[in-house]
């Protein structure tokens, strides 16, 4: 495995950690992919298909954050894979209003749902639809979580 020039011991065990933990991710996705084709139900498959999309994305987030440290311990002048938050492009103010109404949609998309929730109860059996919903309003939780970090740090950008 790849080492990190001039790192911390602190440093290069939590790169060590981000790169087992990629590896491992990556395995995830190999056996998501084979168990999806090894049954011939449509409903595994599709369900297996939504999870291996978030296993790309964590795959993704793991080499990310490994490459960002390492730029980080090695004075890369590069850019680096997960960029600095900065100054949020020395236009905080912006980013801020864009935040807020992006935070509004979202707020109005999480009682939809709810919404939808209590409509999908009539169904007469449980199906994927009520677990879909449901994965949707995590979603939605966590597109809130992005922006409310956004928000924050923004308006302190500010001050
Ligand atoms: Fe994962
Ligand atoms: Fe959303």
């Amino acid at each position: 495995m790849a080492k990190l020039l001039g790192a911390s011991t602190w440093e290069a065990e939590l790169y060590e950690h981000l790169t087992s933990h990629e590896a491992a991710e990556a395995e995830m996705l190999a056996e998501y992919r084979e168990v999806a084709t090894a049954s011939s139900s449509k409903a595994f498959r599709y369900l297996s298909d939504l999870i291996i999309e978030d296993e790309i994305r964590h795959h993704r987030i793991f080499r990310d954050l490994a490459a960002a440290l390492k730029n980080d311990v090695e004075i890369d002048p590069e850019e680096p894979a997960i960029p600095n938050i900065g100054d949020w492009g020395h236009d905080a103010a912006t980013v801020l209003r864009l935040t807020e109404t992006l935070l509004g949609h979202e707020r109005d998309d999480a009682k939809e749902l709810r919404r939808l929730v209590s409509h999908l109860k009539g169904l007469k059996q449980e199906s994927l639809w009520q677990l879909l919903v449901k994965l949707m309003e995590m979603d939605t939780a966590k597109h809130i979580e992005i922006l409310k970090f956004i928000k924050r740090d923004a308006r302190k950008s500010l001050e």
